[in-house]
């Protein structure tokens, strides 16, 4: 087990919610703080499904209709990426588990590769808030940076401000599909909450407050669990 430059220990994280809570808008800053990569399944398998890879072709009808994508790939897929060596130090997963066969796997990967998890994140929001949330996202198909049309509009219409990339807009994210990713987030990943709170790695955030008030709930989180403090860079 290799501890990680920054923060002189190995941090395996989950970070856990619904669809929109902000899991990818507080990992980009969170993985940057901690020096460790950001895992997610959900970037992963937009990635395969834009690469027109056989993994991509046999997600492609679950994600377009807001279903998870079976375990079985989802797991070969996260345990290939958990073998590369930049997971050494930890990392953070995004999106995963997000199932009870999931949980119990990630489980056997984490004690396989020695990094038992440190904590499970879960961002708590509620239903409006979220489809509120959704409907306003555009993101940049180059970076994966987030934007929202009105709370973080980008400086030029439509436009990444990192890179200038033609902003985009998730096919999942249509109301009918973002209230249907809620239903199978109530029925197949809350069960996960109860799971991380019995094994005591669980701590909750609110993540209705504004981007750096929640980032620095995670941060205040993770310094009670772990004893190390950790400063936003
Ligand atoms: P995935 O990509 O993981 O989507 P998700 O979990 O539904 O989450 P989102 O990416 O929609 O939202 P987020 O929480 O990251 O919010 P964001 O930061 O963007 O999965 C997509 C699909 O892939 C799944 O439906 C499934 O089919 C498949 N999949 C993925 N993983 C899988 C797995 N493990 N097993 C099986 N299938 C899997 O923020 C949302 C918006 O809110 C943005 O506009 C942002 O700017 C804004 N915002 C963020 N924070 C705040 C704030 N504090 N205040 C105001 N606005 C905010």
């Amino acid at each position: 087990m290799k501890s990680n430059g920054r923060t002189g220990r190995v941090l395996s994280l989950i970070l856990l919610g619904p669809p929109g809570a902000g899991k990818g808008t507080q990992a980009r800053q969170l993985c940057s703080t901690l020096g460790i990569p950001h895992i997610s399944t959900g970037d992963m398998l937009r990635s395969h499904t834009r690469a027109e890879t056989k993994l991509g072709a046999e997600a492609r009808s679950f994600m377009s209709a807001g279903e998870l994508v079976p375990d079985r790939l989802v797991l070969a897929m996260v345990k290939e990426r958990l073998s590369q060596p930049d997971t050494r130090g930890g990392c953070l997963l995004d999106g995963f588990p997000r199932s009870v066969p999931q949980a119990e796997a990630l489980t056997g990967i984490l004690e396989e590769c020695g990094m038992p998890l440190t904590a499970a994140l879960q961002l708590d929001l509620d239903d409006e808030a979220i489809v509120t949330r959704l409907k306003h996202r555009r993101s940049c198909p180059k970076c994966g940076r987030i934007y929202h049309l009105v709370s973080s509009p980008p400086r030029r219409p439509d436009l990444c401000d990192t890179d200038g990339f033609e902003l985009v807009w998730r096919p999942d994210d249509r109301e009918s599909v973002i209230r249907n990713r809620l239903q199978v987030y109530h029925q197949q990943t809350e069960p996960l909450i109860g799971l991380y709170q019995r094994l005591g790695k669980l701590g909750v955030i609110n993540a209705g407050q504004a981007p750096g008030r929640v980032q620095a709930d995670i941060l205040t989180t993770l310094h009670q669990r772990t004893g190390s403090r950790f400063v936003a860079n």
